[in-house]
This record gives C-alpha cells, structure tokens and sequence, in this order.
C-alpha cells in the first residue's frame, strides 16, 4: 500500500525559515526519517512538494487509483484553500493533515483550517516529530483498511463456495 506525502509553500525552505517556529530539520531529512519508517512495516511512499495550489490540486487527484493514504501539509493555503479542501474530499482517501507548529497558538488567522473537516485525522504542534506520528497514526489506518478488505474477500469466497 502507497502512502502519499505532500508538502505546501514554503515548507522546501524547512532548516532555513523561521527556525524559532519550524526547528532545525530539512525538508529532506524529514522526507528520510518517514521513509524508513515506511520500508520498515512494508508501505510504499512517495513525496511531492508545491509553492503552488494548483500543483498541489493536480498531485491529490493523481493519487486516485495510484496512492491509498495521503499526508499533508497544506502550510499557508491550510487556511485559504478551498480548491485543496475539495480535491481532497473528491479522491476519497483517508488523508490526515499534519503541521509543525501549534497553528492555535500563533496568529488568529492560523487558526482556522478548511482542510481538517475532510481529513481523517489533524496532528500538529510537535515540531518535525509531527509527521513521524501522522506516519504512526496512516499505518494503523492502512492496517484496519487492509484487514477489512481481507476480511471481505474471505467473506466472498465462502459465499460462492456455499452456492457452488
Ligand atoms: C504550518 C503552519 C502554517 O500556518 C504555515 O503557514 C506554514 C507551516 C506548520 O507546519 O506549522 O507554512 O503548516
């Protein structure tokens, strides 16, 4: 099973950008770290990052029929974008929604996050530690998405050896 990561604006500037907020880590060490973590316990995973909204459209609905989980953080565009909200409700697939810092804690208008009522699941505030349990968090799903399929296989069979 694929899991897909995608990174909003601003976030390839991660070790650079305000590092009070954001901490010390790359973009491309936080990319390693969950990419371990993926071959570890048998996913697939791949990453994309965007400063543009409609790239990042683009990448959510190709995921449809290639990915089965997306992890995102939508950065700035949490808070603006309805275009992100609607591609993810379109694909359907179980997405949780990750930030570095505690957004409720910053400015008022971080506060508020039009993609979180689409997703499965929000998880912020834990610097770059954020991911690595939104990867705990998409596995455990994957798992219970995985069993319930097999479950329902099993299910079929019996029934047409029943009818057989
Ligand atoms: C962020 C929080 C957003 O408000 C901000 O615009 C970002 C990063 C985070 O990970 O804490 O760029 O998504």
């Amino acid at each position: 099973m694929k899991i897909a990561v995608i990174q909003g604006p601003n976030l390839n500037m991660l070790g650079i950008r305000e590092q009070n907020i954001y901490g010390p880590m790359k973009l491309e060490d936080i990319h390693a770290q969950m990419k371990n973590v993926a071959e570890q316990n048998g996913f697939e995973i791949e990453f994309f990052q965007s400063n543009l909204e409609g790239e990042i459209v683009d990448r959510i609905q190709e995921c449809m029929g290639d990915s089965d989980a997306i992890i995102i953080n939508p950065a700035a565009y949490t808070h603006t974008s309805i275009a992100i909200r609607d591609a993810i409700s379109a694909v359907k697939l179980p997405t949780i929604e990750v930030h570095i810092s505690n957004v409720h804690a910053r400015e008022d208008f971080r506060s508020k996050s039009l993609i979180a009522p689409v997703c499965a699941g929000q998880i912020m505030g834990m610097g770059a530690f954020s991911y690595h349990l939104a990867m705990m968090g998409m596995m455990q799903i994957l798992n219970e998405v995985k069993a319930m399929r097999e479950q329902q296989a099993a299910a079929q069979v019996a029934q047409a050896q029943q009818q057989a």
